[in-house]
């Protein structure tokens, strides 16, 4: 009799854990083939993760809620999925280093950002001074070892960017960016104006980065401009549409706009994936196969070529200035999606 109940008990928890098992797969199932499922399942996953810290060497950023999580995946036919936080808007900050850099590869061609700044990685910190120093031992024989995703380098894109004075050149940044997001940006004031009373080190960066022969021109302007970009107000649904465009081969897949050639895009890609994440990018691409960017307000983009672009914002960051969430989250999604491009189409 006791023998016969032991065997029902454990054929019950065998029942159990068969259909938790069933239950899972199913749940990875129905990830895999919708996007919707995958957003949610690592919104619900990561809701309550609490590591990592506001960025808090500009004041304005130590101020945003770092509860803020919101999550948006766009296809390449222009599908909007999303869970969280859409509508509140934090800086865009080294994001749109990506779109300057496009933006002169789109006016210049992409050998215009090879040659006066380079396209590798430098292993340094995205503000990183002897990062400069180092490039200026290799000036002379070969092109300059650096990325436009590294502070220096991105203030050198922004100041290659024409125009007959500071606002002619503004105006085309920020239209280039919202062609991408398919609205009309703002820049967020109080953002801009904490960065701007706090960037003494870009100044240094701005000012050697011109002694040594990279910024051509007016650096003060140069800096000045970059800075003003990286204050863009921009939520998840409007990074994921930025991204989502690179994945459509430069067609905004929203709006429909075809906003840069697509053969310009592949060599914006490579620059992502070499140098997104900074000095974390080898791990990002060894653990996602992503091209993808940060910004110390938060958010991340990812580029899944020809399938869709995700974004992330979640403000509190790991020690190389990347949020937490969004790395997370963005990883659990695109794998969830098959969205790795490494791993050959599936
Ligand atoms: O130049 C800065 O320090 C900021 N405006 C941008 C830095 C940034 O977003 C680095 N990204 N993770």
């Amino acid at each position: 009799m006791a023998r016969n109940s032991r065997i029902v008990r454990r054929a019950g928890r065998l029942g159990v854990v068969a259909a938790a098992i069933v239950v899972a797969a199913c749940m990875q199932l129905g990830a895999q083939n919708d996007p919707q499922a995958a957003v949610n399942a690592a919104f619900n996953k990561f809701k309550t993760l609490k590591e990592g810290k506001n960025a808090d060497y500009i004041p304005a950023l130590a101020k945003v809620d770092p509860n803020l999580f919101g999550i948006a995946l766009v296809t390449t036919d222009g599908k909007v999925y999303s869970a969280g936080d859409l509508t509140t808007e934090v800086s865009i900050q080294s994001i749109s280093k990506v779109f300057t850099m496009a933006q002169v590869i789109q006016e210049q061609g992409p050998e215009a950002i090879e040659k006066r700044i380079g396209v590798d990685a430098t292993g340094a910190r995205f503000n990183s001074i002897i990062a400069i120093e180092a490039v200026r031992n290799v000036v002379g024989s070969g092109a300059p070892e650096m990325n436009a995703l590294v502070n220096p380098g991105a203030i050198s894109a922004t100041s290659m960017v024409t125009g007959a004075n500071a606002d002619a050149v503004w105006a085309k940044i920020i239209g280039f960016h919202n062609d991408f997001t398919g609205r009309q940006l703002k820049v967020l004031q109080d953002v801009y104006k904490s960065e701007s009373d706090s960037n003494q080190r870009n100044q240094a960066i701005g000012a050697l980065m011109f002694a040594y022969g990279y910024i051509k021109t007016d650096w003060r302007q140069a800096v000045d401009l970059y800075t003003r970009q990286c204050s863009i107000g921009v939520n998840a649904k409007d990074l994921a549409t930025m991204a989502a465009t690179l994945a459509a081969r430069g067609k905004n897949p929203v709006t429909g706009k075809q906003v840069m050639d697509p053969a310009k895009v592949p060599p914006v890609l490579a620059v992502m994936a070499t140098a997104g994440l900074y000095d974390d990018s080898g791990k990002w691409l060894y653990h996602t196969g992503l091209p993808a960017k940060s910004g110390v307000g938060g958010g991340i983009i990812a580029v899944s070529p020809g399938k869709f672009g995700i974004a992330v914002i979640s403000p509190p960051l790991d020690d190389a200035g990347n949020s937490v969430r969004a790395q997370r989250a963005i990883a659990e999604i695109s794998n969830a999606l098959n969205g790795n491009p490494l791993a050959g189409g599936r």
